[in-house]
């Protein structure tokens, strides 16, 4: 069985479970810069992906299944079937800075779950599309606000920003293709 996971935040918790499951993950831990590993007795192949890149793996068929974050199962969707909640690498995306129902300019990763986010609130919003540190944007006067995730909360904190509203929860879950 050949496994994407998503390299990052939900890496070591990833390989974490699979430990728990009884598979010996020493290659995972241990990969220096390697992407494809074997793990437990070889039966598992584990390969490390970017986030998007592990749900265009599993559609495809070249992974038999994946570890991602709701969060980017909502920005990209696709063909596949989402099969269990993981429960951990829960995060909240969500939008901050003052709240202004005029002339909203949003900076996210997340532009489609942005988009959808500020129909439902019949809002009017221009999106900008950042691509990492998005914190960045209303720090230096590009944005209003930001759609993003927050985990610990240090990023807000340590920029100088607050919650203001939550979008949704997400967690990391296993997808399977169809
Ligand atoms: C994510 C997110 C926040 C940060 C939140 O970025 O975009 O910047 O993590 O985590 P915290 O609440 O624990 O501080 P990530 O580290 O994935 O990198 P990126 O900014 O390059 O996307």
């Amino acid at each position: 069985i050949r496994i994407a996971l998503t390299k990052g935040r939900l890496e070591s918790k990833t390989i974490d479970m699979l430990e728990r499951l009884g598979y010996d993950c020493t290659n995972a831990r241990k990969k220096g810069r390697k992407l494809i590993m074997p793990i437990g007795n070889g039966e598992i192949e584990v390969v490390l992906a970017k986030a998007a890149d592990v749900v265009t793996y599993v559609e495809s068929g070249v992974c038999d299944m994946g570890v991602v974050g709701k969060d980017t199962i909502m920005e990209k969707g696709g063909t596949f079937y989402e099969v269990a909640d993981l429960g951990f690498g829960s995060m909240a995306l969500t939008k901050r800075s003052l709240y202004c129902f005029h002339n909203l300019t949003i900076a996210s990763k997340y532009v489609n779950v942005a988009k959808n986010f500020f129909e439902q609130k019949s809002m009017d919003v221009d999106i900008v599309k950042i691509e990492g540190s998005v914190e960045l944007a209303p720090v230096l006067g590009l944005a209003d606000a930001i759609v993003d995730i927050v985990e610990t909360g240090t990023t807000l904190k340590e920029n100088g920003l607050v919650v203001a509203e939550d979008v949704c929860p997400v967690s990391a879950r296993l997808i399977v293709n169809i």
